[in-house]
């Protein structure tokens, strides 16, 4: 499933560099094209000669690296080769090159092609085990997983160091078969295809201190955005305030309230193929905005109340005047579900929603994994078994891409 295919090989300095001249053997053995770039410390543990007489191309070492030793351009390189690849594999990806990649750093030749290209990245990583188990290392690869980099998990068993435990390069039967997989899964089906995305909560103030706000962490939007990016749609990701990475290769606009929300969708609606709606919208917003913080002092009583208006439902009105873009809601319900969702799906006059529980285990708020029902204007509702929101969020572009 190789053959044709053009594959970035980075490579950094750990000690599983050397393991590195087998894996691109076995590339170029199953049909695939394959170019190396590596850093300077990749080269204690594996020479670039080697790498270079393997995959039949020079070896690029160093950000500029030396027009007399590379056929290509040496100011353009990166982005030649971000042009040419089909997918990138970092292998192995040290926790400083991770620590890099999660920042956005451009100072060697693998971290410089990394931020240049937008075809899949693969990460390895390969290292002591305490260096892996380390907070900040799993809080890079927290980032990087919500920014759309597929991390294969280190391997369990013996290092270099003696130690026990996960850090492995993964054997290279398996580096090379997570390739196969993502060139396989990775036919940009919605290339082309423009997708707007809403997620996470709408806040609504009160004052200069306190607003309403709601529990949506924006896992389920950022994941969809995530998802149709990946499958090639040009996506503008809209959200509410969230502590989630922008997925790579996504425009991402920030918005406060219900109504800049509506405003942003109104304006980033038009030509689009599909509108999916995520966020989590204030259904009420206060009747009016104290230009001072409210104080307790002089009130009388032990109560207090806000006098609050409806807001206008954003996908409401889309759904209206779509202009024939596809548009998918979701409806959180804790009862009556089917019957609330499908009433949702026929008063908003949607293509798709997607029906979930907050109240159910693996469902809801701030969890990574979800439990959907997916009820279409026509054909047969699906209940989804507990996936990571990252499944679902495929699930659910399989069904836009056949309608878009
Ligand atoms: N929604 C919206 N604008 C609003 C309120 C909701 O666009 N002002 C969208 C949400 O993004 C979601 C869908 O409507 O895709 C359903 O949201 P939900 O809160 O489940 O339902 P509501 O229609 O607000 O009804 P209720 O709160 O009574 O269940």
């Amino acid at each position: 499933m190789l053959k044709n295919k053009h594959i970035l090989l980075g490579v950094t300095g750990g000690i599983a560099a050397y393991k590195t001249p087998l894996l691109v053997r076995e590339c170029t053995k199953r049909g695939a094209s394959v170019r190396v770039v590596m850093t300077d410390a990749a080269k204690e543990f594996v020479a670039p000669l080697t790498l270079s007489t393997l995959s039949g191309h020079r070896v690029i070492v160093g950000t500029f690296p030396d027009q007399a030793s590379s056929t290509i351009d040496a100011g353009t390189w990166h982005i030649e080769l971000g042009q040419w690849a089909h997918a990138m594999l970092i292998a192995p990806a040290t926790a400083n090159v991770l620590a890099k990649l999660a920042h956005g750093y451009a100072d060697n030749a693998v971290t410089t092609l990394a931020l240049a290209v937008r075809c899949r990245i693969i990460l390895a990583p390969a290292m002591d085990v305490d260096m892996w188990h380390h907070q900040a290392t799993q809080d890079n690869v927290a980032k990087l997983k919500e920014m759309g980099y597929t991390v294969l998990p280190p391997q369990e068993g013996e290092l270099a160091s003696g130690l026990v435990g996960p850090g492995r390069l993964p054997e290279i039967e398996t580096l090379v078969l997570s390739l196969e997989e993502i060139l396989h899964k990775a036919d940009q089906d919605l290339k082309g295809k423009k997708i707007l995305v809403t997620a996470g909560p709408t806040v609504e103030a009160i004052d200069p201190v306190r607003f309403i706000g709601n529990w949506s962490s924006g896992k389920m939007g950022f994941a969809v955005a995530n998802a149709a990016a990946q499958r090639g749609a040009d996506v503008t990701l809209i959200t509410g305030r969230v502590s989630l990475q922008t997925p790579r290769n996504v425009k991402r606009l920030d918005v406060e309230s219900a109504e800049q929300m509506r405003h942003a969708v109104i304006k980033h609606a038009k030509g689009v193929d599909a509108i999916i709606m995520a966020a989590a919208v204030a259904d009420y917003t206060p009747t009016r905005i104290s230009p001072t913080k409210i104080k307790k002092e002089g009130r009388n009583g032990s109560t207090f109340s806000l006098e609050l208006k409806k807001t206008k439902d954003i996908l409401k009105q889309i759904g209206e005047q779509k202009n024939g873009a596809v548009v998918v809601g979701f409806a959180l319900e804790t009862d009556n579900g089917l019957r609330n969702a499908q009433r949702k799906l026929r008063e908003k006059k949607l293509d798709l929603i997607v029906l979930n529980n907050p109240l159910e285990q693996g469902a809801g708020f701030n969890t990574d994994t979800n439990i959907a029902t997916l009820i279409p204007k026509r054909g047969k509702i699906v209940k989804l078994k507990k996936l990571s929101k990252f499944d679902v969020a495929h699930q659910i572009l399989d069904r836009v891409s056949k309608m878009v």
